[in-house]
């Protein structure tokens, strides 16, 4: 690790605010609660495999046992080999199969306010009928699946029908430009795409397929491209490659039964930025991430299958819409809200109306949100009636204590636990939650690892860090785990295990206080998190130095007060070239998507280097936050830092 990063590190770790607010759950809330002691837990510490073993059993169908609960080489772990099962028969069939066919499973609610009712019955129905045309189609058990789709039922469709038929889903999140999304299809080698023409957003069609058809032309793996009809806007349509959605599904049979797979079969990729390069296609398999899923969404949300409407604000893009939209809600068989759009479409209250129109139980969002609806001020909640709610949620970064206890005062009325959810695309599933039945919370902390998952704060040596910063490492493989990188198992040991011989290293820094409880103090790597989601400075930093006039850009996430980070980029300009701000802010948007367009970028004539070329990324970070630099000493031309705080200081006055 170089001098720069490490002094990175050392400052993550250090922050630290101490808060001392402790939220009970009321007796109220415990008459009803799944758990209220600590019994699951006693369960876990005495033995974590049988523990996970009586969830597989008693959450799954499985259509044969399992031989081996888990087979660990670090860092390969199996779980469940032997045992087949089918994930869409999971989340479908066998809850249609129990009588429960007319159950709503998802309200579906489109931005500009058309709603759709669709019935476990609706939806095992239609995902017959995808993975019908998915076969038609000459997709075959293995073969990869791309999907680029707005908030939209197919999306859950398209994902449970490669399920179905033991296809693997590749989704990318609708903002991504098509030059994100051909880089994933060409690494997963995608047969298929799935889009649609556009969504809504703020009130205007997004298209969609434009992207998708630029992806297309440097992506030869793509044999068939499916649109789904959303956006109405005018597309071109490929002969032979393209096929609307709806004309496919016409005139195929809806009779399609799941074929149970092998547990460790691949279920899906997932791409996550990295911090150095290309992304890398995250890998999850079947039993073991269904069985995380399902048990975390049923007891980190007290799940009341019956009376329930769960919402989780995600996009089905990221790992959150994976889990806790897709996979452990629809495995538990509830009744849950998928909304299209943003929350400010038609006005600031849109997320409110919702939650009193569905009568929404439970509600899973973001920081960033929650950051937002602060800033738009508390009246736009107290417009509506928000007394059906009694679990929150949060995940994506660390909730500051104002932010949790504005969530709990002026959306949970002071009567819901919430529950700080910590985990990673990496993990599947939640590792770190209260039990909202249970768990005395504290604002901001996200308290204890859940029963069946190990972590430990170790220091710089490994050493176990018993109170006080350190970083965030888990040291017994859990069912969710990521089983590697596509196609990359040198990246997958190199960047998970290796940093901490015989231990996954999460990449954050946390803290333990007085009490146990762990309070996440964010990543100790250079990649961002901006409104929830990660983006490596890497990445940034290609994307601007592929714009013709770009010699050098070193891009830093500064604190936000909305965003968590925003992008903050330094560029230096190759000789006698000309740009501006504007242009490269725009460049970066075509290049990646408007999620890593940088909030600032200055133009300068040097960047600060350590004396070995490495750029100081603290220095740039310190500089974006407004704060004085101290240390400059290894700096090879510390004149720059005063230049550099000069611009700053001068757009902080503009
Ligand atoms: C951060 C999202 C603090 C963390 C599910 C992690 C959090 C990264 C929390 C994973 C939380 C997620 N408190 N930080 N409750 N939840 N993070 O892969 O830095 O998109 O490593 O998965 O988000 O982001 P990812």
């Amino acid at each position: 690790m170089s001098d720069d990063q490490s002094t990175g590190n050392h400052d993550a770790i250090e922050a630290f605010a101490s808060e001392n607010r402790r939220f009970p759950p009321s007796d109220a809330f415990k008459v009803d609660a799944l758990i209220t002691g600590t019994e699951l837990y006693d369960e876990a510490a005495r033995d974590d495999e049988g523990f996970w073993a009586r969830q597989a059993s008693e959450l799954i169908h499985w259509d044969t046992e399992w031989d081996t609960v888990l087979d660990w080489q670090l860092p390969y772990a199996k779980w469940f080999e032997g045992g087949m099962l089918n994930v869409a028969y999971n989340c479908l069939d066998r809850h249609v199969l129990a009588g429960r066919g007319d159950k709503i499973a998802i309200h579906w609610e489109g931005e500009p306010g058309d709603t759709r009712t669709i019935t476990y019955q609706d939806l095992l129905d239609e995902v017959c009928r995808f993975s019908n045309v998915l076969k038609d189609l000459g997709v075959q058990k293995g073969d990869r699946i791309n999907i680029y789709l707005p908030m939209i039922p197919e999306a859950v469709v398209a994902m449970l029908a490669c399920a179905r038929i033991g296809a693997v889903h590749s989704v990318v999140f609708g903002g991504f430009s098509s030059q994100s999304l051909s880089d994933r299809i060409n690494d997963a080698e995608a047969k298929v795409l799935i889009t649609a023409d556009g969504g809504y957003r703020r009130g205007e069609v997004f298209p969609l397929k434009p992207a998708a058809d630029e992806a297309c032309e440097t992506t030869p793996s793509i044999e068939h491209v499916v649109v789904v009809k959303r956006g109405g806007n005018d597309v071109m349509m490929v002969e032979a490659r393209d096929h609307w959605y709806h004309e496919l599904m016409e005139d195929v049979s809806p009779d399609c039964p799941a074929q149970p797979m092998e547990a460790e079969h691949l279920l899906f990729l997932l791409y996550t930025s990295g911090t150095t390069g290309r992304p890398k296609g995250i890998m999850h398999t079947t039993g073991g991430y269904l069985t995380h899923t399902t048990f975390t969404h049923k007891y980190v949300f007290d799940l009341q299958p019956d009376t329930d409407v769960y919402w989780c604000t995600a996009d089905v893009g990221w790992i959150t819409g994976h889990s806790y939209i897709v996979y452990g809600p629809l495995s538990n068989g509830c009744t849950q809200v998928m909304y299209e759009g943003v929350p400010n479409h038609p006005n600031n209250d849109r997320f409110w109306e919702i939650v009193e129109k569905y009568g929404v139980t439970i509600f899973y969002t973001a920081p960033t949100a929650i950051r937002t609806f602060m800033k738009w001020g508390a009246e736009e909640a107290a417009k509506h009636d928000l007394s059906s709610l009694r679990v929150l949620g949060t995940v994506g970064e660390p909730i500051n204590p104002e932010a949790w206890m504005w969530y709990n005062e002026h959306i949970g009325g002071g009567q819901c636990p919430i529950v700080d959810t910590w985990w990673q695309t990496e993990t599947g599933g939640i590792m770190i939650s209260p039990i909202p039945g249970a768990t005395t919370t504290k604002p901001g902390s996200a308290t204890f690892p859940l029963p069946g998952v190990s972590a430990e704060l170790i220091d710089d040596d490994a050493q176990p860090v018993p109170v006080g910063g350190g970083y965030l490492t888990l040291t017994r493989p859990w069912p969710g785990m990521l089983r590697g990188i596509w196609g990359d198992p040198d990246r997958f040991q190199e960047t998970y295990w290796s940093r901490f011989p015989g231990r996954y290293f999460a990449g954050d820094g946390a803290k333990l206080d007085d009490d146990g409880y762990l309070w996440l103090l964010g990543r100790v790597d250079d990649v961002m998190n901006v409104s929830g989601h990660r983006i490596s400075t890497t990445e940034v930093e290609s994307a601007l130095v592929s714009h013709p006039s770009v010699a050098e850009a070193a891009v830093v996430g500064a604190n936000d007060a909305t965003t968590g980070q925003a992008v903050f980029a330094y560029v230096i300009l190759r000789g006698g070239a000309e740009t501006d701000e504007a242009e490269l802010r725009a460049h970066v948007t075509g290049e990646i998507g408007a999620i890593a367009r940088p909030k600032r970028v200055f133009i300068t004539p040097d960047l600060p280097k350590t004396r070995s070329g490495k750029i100081m990324r603290r220095l740039l970070r310190d500089v974006a936050e407004g704060r004085n630099i101290g240390d400059t000493t290894t700096l090879a031309d510390a004149s720059i830092v005063d230049e550099l705080q000069a611009k700053a200081s001068e757009s902080n006055d503009g």
